[in-house]
């Protein structure tokens, strides 16, 4: 049995509540993950966390040890160094969650290698692709693993298609549509203070989940995206792209549309709308491929203690359920990622020595089940690319790979006239 992994999430918000800080708590009870700390800016988001009705009930006996000690700071004094005394204080190659503001994540992840600590980032990793790439080799030469939380990647329905589009079933790739739009009151969270025009936009927050899948599926990569957005108020008055249309072109000519933004209404049975259409070049037919990604066949309709009287549940993302012991355990492909990511800092910390663990890390990179720096750092020049399209005007931005990958834009030479 492999010694237990002391893990550090650092960021105490909505993905740390939902998802991260419960797979955790099932792989500490699983005897994988020893001692868990939840690092935040101030105690406030802390206290909500240790208090949280869904984390008591499903996991009763445990806690985790909070910086700042919410019990008894000054709930809103901010403490941002604080985490780094906390990456000092873990025995080396502990598990490092980073749960934080996208903008905060290259400087974080250093952080935590610097340390010696292994990592799992939320989407994205970072924000450019020489970041990934420092973030990449810093890790080769420590040892560690850095795992990229691109959870629809953990969808059995993921794994199907990749697995069918290998062996040919599909045939090759060529025009998709895929969309996810979040729900209207997000734009009453703290979206509205950071999403503006000059920082970010709904095609950066989320379009990465379905070019991720795509990518993930097909093996292609992305060679040119433009961005269309439409720029509207936020209730604070700040002016963000609350509705983006993004068109990707793939290394064989293949097209994704893609659609997002803050307008699932309130009052929709859903947690969002999302999934996509692809269709393919066969021999002597088309191949095609749908997913529902939000309404997976589930109506539930309720009487009592519910927000939503009606609701359309998805099954297969993260939901705690009864099984047979204290509390309830999580299960879904929210908890599968986490869990895939948390039992490969284990194993790479059984090898012992670098060029083992080395060995490790290359193994995940070429399986590309879990998404690495390496194998996904073209998420990070799509990003690059989709600011560099919606900031003008929506323009062509072409990506060239080789090695020095970049982003720029397509010259009028370019365009084939017919
Ligand atoms: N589907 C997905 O994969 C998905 C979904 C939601 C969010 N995310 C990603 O998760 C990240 C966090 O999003 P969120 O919605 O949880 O944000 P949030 O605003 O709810 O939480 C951010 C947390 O970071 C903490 N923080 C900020 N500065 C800090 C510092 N210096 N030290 C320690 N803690 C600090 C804050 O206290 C807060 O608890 C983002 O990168 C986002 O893109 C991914």
């Amino acid at each position: 049995m492999s010694e237990k992994i002391q893990t550090v999430i650092v960021g105490g918000g909505m993905i740390t509540h939902d998802q991260i800080l419960p797979s955790v708590y099932q792989l500490q009870r699983l005897g994988v993950v020893g001692e868990i700390s939840v690092s935040a800016l101030n105690g406030a988001p802390l206290k909500a966390l240790a208090e949280a009705p869904m984390l008591q009930s499903g996991f009763p006996t445990q806690s985790f040890v909070s910086y700042p000690d919410y019990k008894t700071v000054d709930l809103s004094k901010p403490y941002p160094e604080l985490f780094k005394e906390v990456l000092g204080k873990l025995p080396k190659r502990s598990a490092v969650i980073i749960a934080l503001p996208d903008q905060l994540h290259y400087s974080a992840v250093k952080e935590a290698l610097n340390a010696g600590h292994h990592v799992c980032c939320v989407k994205p990793l970072v924000l450019k692709h020489d970041q990934a790439i420092e973030i990449e080799k810093l890790a080769f030469e420590k040892g560690l693993v850095v795992g990229i939380e691109y959870h629809k990647r953990f969808d059995d329905r993921s794994l199907i298609a990749r697995k069918r589009y290998q062996a040919g079933m599909f045939g090759d790739f060529r025009m998709g549509q895929a969309r996810l739009i979040e729900p209207w009151y997000y734009r009453h969270s703290n979206f509205q203070n950071w999403c503006t025009c000059e920082n970010s936009d709904a095609f950066s927050y989320v379009a990465c989940h379905y070019i991720d899948l795509v990518a993930f599926v097909t093996g292609l990569k992305p060679v040119m995206v433009n961005v269309y957005g439409i720029a509207e108020p936020w209730p604070n008055g700040k002016k963000g792209f609350l509705w983006t249309d993004g068109r990707v072109v793939w290394e064989n000519g293949a097209v994704l549309n893609v659609q997002n933004g803050f307008a699932y209404p309130n009052v929709a049975p859903g947690g969002n709308s999302q999934g996509m259409m692809l269709f393919f070049n066969g021999k002597e037919d088309g191949g095609y491929l749908e997913q529902m990604d939000s309404f997976r066949g589930v109506k539930h309709c309720f009487t009592a203690n519910a927000d939503k009287l009606y609701n359309e549940t998805n099954p297969d993302y993260f939901q705690l359920v009864p099984y047979g012991g204290d509390g309830f355990k999580p299960v879904g492909y929210g908890y599968r990622s986490v869990e895939f990511i948390v039992n490969a800092m284990v194993k790479a910390n059984e090898a012992k020595t670098l060029p083992e663990q080395q060995a490790i890390l290359k193994r995940l990179d070429d399986d590309g089940i879990m998404a690495t720096p390496k194998n996904s750092a073209y998420n990070e020049l799509v990003m690059e690319a989709g600011r560099m399209s919606i900031t003008n005007g929506g323009r062509d931005v072409v990506i060239e790979y080789g090695a020095h990958p970049k982003v720029r834009f397509k010259e009028a030479s370019e365009y084939v006239k017919i």
